[in-house]
């Protein structure tokens, strides 16, 4: 899908200039602004830090002799963390290790003391013109659908065709979105893809996961906390509200959070605002929230452990996520595209999934979904003796046994040497003669159930158990296979 939003800085770019000789610094900055470049600066490793944490800039120009915070300390801190951002490195004059070094450790470019204007200005449009091929050469591959780029869903299924037009359609919004789904199905990923595709995209996504801290903690992580809070609040600190403003923030398993943070998340919505703990300062919060859930929060409503208004709150825009063993259609592909992630990681020569291996994984019952199914396939790049991979790559596989010859193998029932649990063996064949018996019959399944003679309730289950639907079009999903 074509993400169609591009950056709201002007043709000529925004530049953040980092020089602690004051002079020099507001001189540049000026000879910028004239020239019609969006200019912020900074006298300070320290005070860039802070902007580069808080706004998006095309080109970093920075000195590297400061005290404290570097030139490249800050340039690997745009390494780590703005991946859009190009740097230039300022050096004195005749410091030729610095400008090696400055290439080296990733910097764009790199400028020597005493600065001539018009050099300056040279090297910035080179690195902005480079920048502008990069965001084409990838707007272009993501209209080609050639890109499974960061936050990219991947997936054909009518299911999750769904889910991402339905992610498109709230991006744009400041609504609350409540992702569900079983671990591993892609509600972080999906967070991900909204912010990606919102208006908020060049501000922050912080993420923060509920269960994974004690409750006074995680109250200060959220809200941040005033000097003297608590033992240990030694300063002021700002809480992942703050840190995200202009961005979102994504709240995983939001069931876990405990029920006095539960107003406060409340107040947010409702009302932007809250307090760090230990002030009585009200902050205003410009985040957008995007929770995410593997709980039945109508259940902790009715235990107790959810607050109902908030609950009512965040189920508006609900995006469910379906189990990967519902969604099998996908399955080659996705596993395709970890193959291809992984061979790249690990520079290993494999070409490709064999066909037993497929059907062994098509068989499969991914209870931990598609992080499940990536770290089977990463696991395999690196087991795979051979330049394709083969069932004895995969965990299922407990007989480690050798090439099948491919004549003995049973169609559906995908490699002889490999022996599954009985349930699982049957489960590929067993999808195979329900899916016929519905397609034959038009997907009627008064009448399938009556062909294979087990009554429909039994049908209506088994169909449910194997993600076996009626395909939406006429076209079948395998069509664009
Ligand atoms: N549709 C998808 N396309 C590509 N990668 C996916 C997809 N769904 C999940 N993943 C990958 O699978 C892993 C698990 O997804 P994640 O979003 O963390 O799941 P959850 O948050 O639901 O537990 C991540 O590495 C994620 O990038
Ligand atoms: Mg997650």
């Amino acid at each position: 899908m074509a993400d169609s939003k591009t950056s709201t800085s002007t043709d000529h770019g925004s530049v953040l200039v980092v020089d602690d000789d004051l002079i020099e610094c507001r001189s540049l900055s000026e000879f910028l602004k004239l020239d019609g470049y969006q200019v912020d600066s900074a006298t300070s490793g320290q005070e860039a830090l802070d902007k580069l944490r808080q706004s998006s800039f095309d080109i970093l120009l920075a000195d590297v002799n400061m005290p404290e915070v570097t030139g490249f300390d800050l340039l690997h801190e745009v390494n780590k963390n703005c991946p859009d951002t190009a740097v230039i490195l300022i050096t004195g004059y005749g410091q030729i290790e610095g400008a090696v070094r400055a290439i080296k450790e990733g910097a764009y470019d790199y400028i020597t003391k005493p600065l001539i204007d018009d050099g300056v200005k040279m090297v910035i449009d080179r690195a902005l013109g480079q920048q502008q091929l990069k965001k084409e050469n990838v707007e272009l591959k993501k209209q080609l659908g050639l890109l499974g780029g960061e936050g990219e869903l991947i997936g054909r299924d009518h299911k999750m065709r769904k889910l991402v037009e339905l992610i498109d359609a709230v991006a744009d919004s400041r609504a609350t979105v409540m992702l569900t789904g079983e671990s591993g199905v892609g509600k972080t990923l999906g967070a991900r893809a909204i912010h990606s595709r919102s208006p908020r995209k060049d501000a922050r996504f912080v993420e923060v996961s509920c269960g994974s801290l004690p409750e006074s903690l995680l109250e200060s992580e959220l809200f941040g906390h005033a000097k003297g809070a608590f033992t240990g609040a030694v300063a002021d600190r700002k809480g992942k509200f703050e840190v995200a403003h202009g961005g979102t923030v994504f709240l995983d398993e939001i069931g876990d959070a405990p029920l006095s943070m539960q107003i406060k998340l409340l107040r947010v919505i409702q009302d932007n605002v809250f307090e760090r703990v230990g002030d009585t300062e009200t902050i205003r919060a410009d985040v957008r929230l995007i929770v995410a859930t593997n709980k039945h929060l109508e259940e902790e409503v009715e235990a107790g452990r959810f607050r109902e208004d908030l609950f009512y709150r965040i189920k508006v825009v609900t995006l469910e996520i379906p189990p990967l063993r519902e969604r099998l259609g996908d399955l080659k592909r996705l596993a395709e595209y970890f193959l291809d992630k992984y061979v790249a990681e690990n520079d290993r020569e494999i070409t490709g999934i064999s066909e037993a291996a497929l059907q062994v994984m098509q068989a499969h019952d991914w209870p931990g979904n598609v992080r499940e199914l990536e770290n089977v396939i990463e696991r395999a790049v690196i087991l795979s003796q051979t330049s394709e991979i083969q069932p004895r790559d995969l965990p299922f596989d407990a007989s480690g046994g050798a090439e099948p010859p491919p004549e003995e193998t049973w169609q559906g029932l995908g490699d002889p040497s490999v022996v599954l649990p009985l349930k699982e063996s049957l489960a590929k064949p067993e999808k195979e003669i329900l899916r016929r018996a519905l397609h034959g019959d038009g997907w009627s399944r008064a009448r399938a159930a009556e062909a294979l003679d087990i009554n429909r309730s039994t049908l209506f289950k088994k169909m449910k158990r194997h993600g076996l639907e009626r395909p939406p079009e006429d076209v079948a999903m395998d069509a664009d296979e």
